[in-house]
């Protein structure tokens, strides 16, 4: 949600922060823009539009300067437009400001400033910045010292990146709740949201604590406090193999991320047992266990809450994270609380776990980007290690959070090495999946593609396939689908189903096939064209996406993998960009 990029050093800067937008375009892509210290000017080039329209629109590759900022948006406070693209800039046009996050009390921000004469340009949360900086500045405080003073005026959640015409050959960069990482290479300095931006360039890192501030300079790197304090910081190693972005031989991240997924799943023998045995057991001693996450990571909480019941015998629900703040009452020191989320930072995740860990609650994440912010409030990290996920959609990382459950549950009754292989032989399952159903799923696709409704049934493991199922289909092709407990269907979806409405049966052969058959049936009897997921063929199914035979518990992770492919091929056929679908975002920073 909103990318942000700054480098100072000896290098043209700009060409370095086109580099960055470029890998952090999956953070927001609706408008981009940069700003460029130059021989007493400060340029700023922004737009609407994809990344790449921008650079070639404003030929941002000629600006130069050594000193650049930039950004990638996704809007929050004012429309996709020219003028609400950032940076953002003062009112003489001597400050330009990038930010990721939400300014809550812009709006009183805005009148106060407005009453002193400020003039303002766009609609957006982030402009109250440039401006309350204009006037520390006039002040006669250097850029640093503005941004500690106006830090504490900045209500809600922020990264951003600064420069000024008045304090320049500098950007001082500060954070509170979003994500900035720094990196270092000689008197090459870089600051990102996403390490992703820079790490072709450095794997030498440095994090920002909440309220502090650094202040990268031509001639060197510091860090301080709120209150303006000095803080030693040492670099660390970026894991380069996480670091990878290149889509390699593939058309889309989504293609390559789905097709990589029985390799990521073989990385699961790295895992280490002992934790995972410690972790169930405080599960298991735990009076509640509640998971909270979003979107296609809630779903494989859901298989994880089947799996924890059936393995373990421990009941644990699922919250959505939005909604997980109205049930903080009953969270106490005696509450287990598991965090999944693939980027770390998604803000209802986040702000659950904070208010959660405040009552006392212990708190266990399961994530993918190391040194995230959900890493840094968790007392237990399990990472996913799948590797950068670029496209919006989540494949992998969410084949490898049901892995993470699998392990869980299995630890509850100490069989961790035996899950373990039942897990890496499943890789030659998922390699086997992909290549009985590619080009069946493609024809589908065709068949497929105008229709407006699909719906996805499924029972009791594999339920939440249907939903995810589902999900990948509307966030990438829009077309409106849903995936519910095939009992529900009769309690009103039933309704809607007319001669030819796709619906998605995922009826493994296992104990919930018959009952799951007979809900199919019911849909055929009203004109259903039914797609069947299942190792069993029936003569019910109008198309056989066949799987193979796996233990039962592991349906889920078989099944959910064509059905990611059929959405992918849909969103093709219907001239949808699968990795960057409208209005969405793969890391959702803003409540
Ligand atoms: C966004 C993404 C989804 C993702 C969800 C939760 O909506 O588009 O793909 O499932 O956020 O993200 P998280 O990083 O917390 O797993």
């Amino acid at each position: 949600m909103c990318g942000i990029i700054g480098y100072c050093g000896r290098k043209p800067a700009v060409p370095v922060i086109i580099e960055a937008l470029r890998c952090l375009e999956y953070r927001g892509y609706d408008s981009a823009g940069v700003a460029s210290l130059c021989d007493g000017e400060l340029l700023i080039r922004k737009d609407a539009g994809k990344v790449e329209e921008v650079i070639q629109k404003h030929e941002l590759a000629g600006l130069p300067g050594n000193v650049a900022i930039g950004h990638t948006r996704w809007a929050t406070h004012g429309g996709v437009s020219q003028l609400n693209a950032h940076p953002h800039s003062d009112c003489g046009g001597r400050v330009a400001v990038v930010h990721n996050g939400i300014i809550e009390n812009n709006q009183e921000l805005r009148q106060e400033l407005t009453a002193r004469g400020h003039r303002f340009s766009s609609e957006t949360d982030t402009e109250v910045i440039p401006h309350l900086l204009e006037d520390e500045l006039k002040n006669g405080r250097s850029l640093e010292q503005a941004v500690l003073s106006i830090a504490p005026k900045i209500e809600g959640s922020y990264a951003l990146l600064a420069l000024s015409l008045d304090d320049p050959g500098r950007i001082i960069g500060t954070r509170k709740n979003n994500p900035l990482i720094v990196g270092i290479d000689d008197h090459d300095y870089y600051i990102s949201s996403d390490a992703l931006a820079f790490s072709q360039y450095t794997g030498q890192v440095m994090g920002l604590e909440d309220n502090e501030v650094v202040v990268l300079a031509q001639g060197g790197i510091h860090f301080v406090d709120a209150r303006g304090n000095r803080v030693a910081k040492q670099a660390r190693k970026l894991d380069h193999s996480w670091a990878v972005s290149d889509k390699g031989a593939y058309q889309h991240f989504m293609l390559k991320e789905i097709m990589e997924q029985a390799q990521v799943l073989s990385r699961i023998v790295e895992q280490d047992g002992k934790m995972f045995t410690e972790i169930a057991l405080d599960i298991l001693r735990a009076r509640q266990v509640i998971v909270t996450a979003c979107g296609t990571s809630r779903y494989a909480a859901l298989v994880g809450r089947y799996l924890f019941s059936r393995v373990g015998k421990k009941f644990c629900d699922v919250v959505m994270a939005s909604e997980f703040g109205y049930f903080a009452d009953s969270v106490d020191k005696n509450t287990v609380v598991i965090a999944v989320s693939q980027s770390g930072e998604t803000a209802d995740v986040v702000e659950g776990v904070k208010a959660a860990r405040e009552a006392g609650a212990q708190i266990i994440s399961i994530v993918n980007r190391p040194n995230s912010i959900l890493t840094d409030l968790s007392h237990r990290v399990i990472y996913l290690n799948c590797g950068s996920e670029i496209a919006v959609a989540a494949t992998k990382s969410f084949l490898c959070q049901l892995a993470i459950f699998y392990l869980l549950a299995f630890s509850m009754v100490n069989s961790f090495d035996a899950a373990v292989a039942r897990l890496s032989d499943l890789a030659g399952d998922i390699t086997r999946v992909l290549d009985w159903n590619k080009s069946e799923l493609i024809k589908l696709s065709d068949r497929l593609q105008d229709k407006t409704d699909a719906y996805y049934i499924a029972r009791g493991i594999n339920f939440a396939i249907a939903s995810e199922g589902a999900l990948k289909l509307k966030e990438i092709s829009y077309v409106h689908a849903e995936g519910m407990p095939a009992g529900e269907l009769k309690h009103g979806t039933l309704a809607l189903i007319e001669p030819g409405t796709p619906v998605v049966v995922i009826c493994p052969a296992d104990y919930t096939f018959a009952e799951t058959l007979s809900n199919a049936i019911e849909t055929r009897s009203r004109g259903a064209y039914i797609i069947g997921v299942s190792d069993r063929d029936s003569d019910i199914y109008d198309s056989w996406i066949r799987i193979p035979e796996v233990d039962e518990l592991l349906y889920p992770m078989v099944a959910v993998v064509p059905l990611q492919l059929l959405a992918y091929y849909i969103a093709i056929s219907r001239g949808c960009d699968p990795d960057k679908p409208r209005n969405l975002a793969k890391s959702v920073t803003v409540k």
